[in-house]
């Protein structure tokens, strides 16, 4: 990689020689990830095993316009202490270094390492709920430390490579990333939206195969559940699966149930995926150009209003901005479902649901149900991309709401223009399930040009035949045997 620049090297030499502990390549546990990219900012994370040094080397792929930058990491030893206290430093002195700035510095010329900190692993705590009998709850080990490394003042939709190298300047990983278009600009971007890949590793990862062929993905929506049960082991296998995807991908998460299971829950769930708000809340609000992704916690009873005074004044102002062109939210359990869940009742008696029609939402991401459905509920539209790997569930009844459903393994393609919203769904072995688009504040056009899409919505026969057979089997043997039983009588009276 082209990293090799003066500067770099010597901080890099200075922080090997301040560094008390080597790292190793093997060290690297998870990561590096990339998460939180905007248009002038970015977050990267990563995991090593035990205390010890990194540095993150951060280049753009724009030549001259946008000076190398550099900084230098090391864990805080409050492991030994269960501690869960950050420790951010600035790489060096800011006043020696005008790259490496105060972190309270923003106007700065050219890219700014913000802060370097060492998050102490999550202390262990009890299950909060055992969900399968192979949840085995785990001790989990205090001893991994989780890097993060924020960076400002970056240039909009560019590309930036990244490179994470132990204190000796041994390579321990690489990746990159490519900020948001500026706010203000209508440049159309592309982002892929899954979910539910709990359980079943295969399925898992063909999807994540598939996904990593699709090109210019700018972002990857999750609906929640990417692991069973939230153990260090079940993370590093999600980690193992999407590595690839998520060192170049960033990921707007939405809170699973089953990441509040298992001795990890919400604290590990938190420390990877919204590492910069350890103490919540988990649902947050994300910019990329033209469009506002808003991802809810729908584990959340909404009864203390909170979060839905939030949803309010997030929209409110989204819609008073006329740079914001589209409004997508995700969720986990979905306001509107065919699936064995069901509609989510409580973001309907609630008001959430109302909030999100009131301020034209453009479209609602969720999970919980394992499948692919397509709907619109009273110019509400939605999709439940619950096809990430986990077991599927069959069509539990004929939703309203319901365009199109298919009980499949699959990812969605998301291209967001100007004129419309198009999105194309895939299956695991690559072929294309249905292309289906909308303009705003108009409903569901496919390819075909009805809104049903090629696959539409699970007919009365089709969901009788699949649903309704135990009923009507058990009507016929009922039948039967009251036959049988008049028969004798008849002939005990002959
Ligand atoms: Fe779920």
């Amino acid at each position: 990689m082209p990293l090799s620049f003066a500067r770099g090297v010597a901080l890099a030499i200075i922080a090997a020689l301040c560094s008390p502990v080597t790292a190793h390549a093997d060290e690297v546990v998870n990561g590096p990830w990339v998460i939180d990219v905007g248009h002038d900012a970015a977050t990267v994370l990563f995991e090593l095993a035990d205390p010890a040094s990194a540095k993150l080397t951060l280049e753009a792929e724009t030549s001259g316009a946008t000076a190398d930058t550099e900084a230098n990491s090391e864990a805080n030893t409050a492991a030994e202490t269960g501690s869960t206290e950050t420790d951010a430093e600035p790489s060096a002195d800011p006043e020696a270094d005008p790259l490496a700035v105060d972190v309270e510095d923003t106007d700065g010329e050219g890219t700014v390492v913000e802060a370097v900190e060492a998050v102490e692993a999550v202390e262990p705590v009890e299950a909060v709920e055992p969900v399968e009998a192979s949840s085995a709850m785990t001790v989990e080990s205090a001893s991994s430390r989780l890097h993060i490394v924020a960076t400002r003042a970056l240039q909009s939709d560019t590309r930036y490579r990244f490179l994470v190298q132990d204190a000796n300047g041994a390579e321990l990983a690489e990746g990159s990333f490519r900020t948001a278009p500026d706010p203000a600009t209508d440049a159309p971007f592309r982002f892929l939206a899954y979910g539910d890949n709990r359980t079943d590793h295969d399925a898992h990862r063909a999807i994540i195969e598939r996904m990593r062929e699709q090109e210019n993905v700018r972002l990857l929506l999750h609906t929640g559940d990417m692991v069973a049960t939230s153990t260090r082991e079940n993370w590093k296998m999600f980690f193992d699966i999407e590595g690839e995807l998520l060192r170049r991908t960033p990921l707007i998460p939405a809170l699973g149930n089953h990441e509040l299971y298992g001795a990890g829950g919400r604290d590990l769930y938190r420390a990877y995926m919204t590492p910069s708000r350890p103490e919540g809340p988990d649902y947050f609000a994300r910019r990329h150009g033209s469009t506002l992704f808003v991802a809810l916690d729908s584990n959340d009873s909404f009864e203390s209003g909170a979060q839905r005074t939030w949803l309010e004044e997030t929209l409110r102002e989204a819609r008073a901005d006329d740079t914001v062109r589209y409004i997508i939210a995700s969720t986990h359990h979905s306001p509107m479902s065919s699936g064995a869940h069901d509609d989510h009742e409580a973001m309907h008696e609630l008001g959430v649901v109302a909030l999100l029609k009131q301020y034209e939402v453009d479209l609602i991401f969720a999970g919980h149900d394992h499948g692919y459905e397509r709907g619109d509920r009273d110019g509400l539209k939605y999709i439940v991309a619950g096809g990430g790997g986990a077991p599927l569930y069959p069509v539990n009844r004929r939703h309203p709401g319901q365009l199109a459903f298919q009980s499949v393994h699959h990812f969605c393609v998301v291209d967001v223009s100007e004129a419309r919203v198009d999105v194309t769904v895939f299956l695991k072995d690559g072929s294309t399930l249905e292309s289906c688009g909308f303009s705003h504040g108009e409903t569901w056009s496919c390819a075909d040009g009805t809104k049903e899409g090629p696959i539409g919505g699970v007919s009365a026969l089709e969901f009788h035949l699949s649903r309704r057979w135990p009923r009507y089997l058990g009507a016929l043997a009922v039948f039967v045997v009251l036959m049988i039983v008049v028969r004798r009588m008849r002939n005990a009276r002959a």
